[in-house]
């Protein structure tokens, strides 16, 4: 890593078709200024029709993927973007996938050894097939009440709701499937919300300062996430060391688990015996100016723009070893 880097022509990737469009429009602009800012050519390009052609002639040293949402986090523009040697910013293709699919990624946590709320995942296909009060009868049955609902592919808390009471539980659902052919139901975990981003810049991947979410409506939803003061936020954690330090320990395991690249974002509820329970990790997490991993870098004593870029030339350097392998 050099002290000033050489000046590369950057396509910053914005936009898309996702639900998370417009928080992906927020997190990319910033980017692009912090990147402009330190002197790099920077394109701002929405993932359409003519993206891969342009990016063909182009030939930029750089994409920067500031997608969020299916495309950008889901894997297969990543795999493009590796099938055309370009080098771009964080998970690569396979990894990408099995982190986006949340049951996947709780599978794989677990086996690993951390812990992560009970939970039955539902195809709408199963409550067409079994019957719609049977199979919520059977979901109650095994985790009863509360529990959370969410689509099993998603983020910024679209489609996610809490169920207190059972006769919650039906519209909740319905509300997941409006996002989304698959819902993930879990167990409620009672505790203070984390999130700790992870970064590699270079010298290895390591742990942020965790981020601790205290919405003013209790609920961390989208609302609370992209207007100012609505939530507050704990940069590090009010955690006792012990727990704090466990906590970092499973967020950088759980990115190593999840075979994650560059940065990521590992969400955590740690419940009132300090155990960190693992519910998603987040490919590209939201680099707006509410979100929580820009937070982290900037309360780390690290600057944005300098990160960006450390990000990127580690992408350029690891996309020429693919090469060379
Ligand atoms: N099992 C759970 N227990 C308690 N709260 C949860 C649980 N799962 C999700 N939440 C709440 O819902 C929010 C969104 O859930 P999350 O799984 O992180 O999805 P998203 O990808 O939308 O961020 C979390 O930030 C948290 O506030
Ligand atoms: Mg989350």
């Amino acid at each position: 890593m050099t002290d000033s880097p050489a000046k590369r022509s950057v396509v910053v990737l914005a936009g898309g078709i996702s639900h998370e469009r417009e928080v992906s429009l927020r997190s990319g602009r910033r980017v692009a200024d912090s990147l402009m800012a330190r002197g790099h050519r920077v394109t701002m390009r929405e993932p359409d029709s003519t993206l891969l052609s342009f990016l063909e002639d182009a030939s930029p040293d750089l994409v920067w993927p500031a997608l969020h949402g299916a495309s950008g986090e889901d894997g297969s523009l990543r795999a493009l973007l590796s099938a055309q040697g370009i080098a771009y910013v964080g998970s690569e293709s396979a990894s990408a996938q099995l982190a986006w699919h949340k049951p996947t990624a709780k599978v794989l946590v677990s086996r690993a050894g951390f812990a992560t709320p009970e939970s039955i995942t539902l195809p709408r296909e199963t409550f067409r097939e079994l019957g719609a009060s049977q199979v919520l009868d059977g979901v109650l049955k095994h985790l009863g009440t509360p529990v959370v609902v969410k689509p099993a592919m998603g983020g910024s808390a679209q489609g996610v709701t809490v169920v207190e009471n059972d006769v919650d539980l039906p519209r909740a659902v319905v509300d997941a499937y409006t996002y989304g052919e698959t819902a993930l139901i879990e167990q409620k975990i009672v505790g203070t919300e984390i999130s700790i981003g992870v970064l590699d810049t270079g010298a290895g991947a390591f742990a942020l300062p965790a981020v601790e979410i205290v919405p003013r409506s209790g609920v961390y939803s989208y609302e609370a996430r992209y207007n100012a003061g609505e939530t507050e936020f704990f940069t590090p954690a009010r955690l006792e060391d012990d727990w704090a330090e466990a906590a970092a320990h499973a967020a950088l395991s759980i990115h190593q688990t999840l075979g994650l690249r560059h940065l990521s974002r590992i969400d955590l509820i740690i419940d009132d015996s300090g155990i960190p329970w693992f519910l998603e990790a987040n490919v590209m997490p939201g680099l707006t100016e509410t979100s929580l991993v820009p937070l982290a870098i900037v309360a780390d004593g690290l600057s944005l723009g300098s990160v960006y870029e450390q990000l990127g030339e580690l992408a350029i350097r690891d996309s020429r070893h693919s090469e060379s392998d």
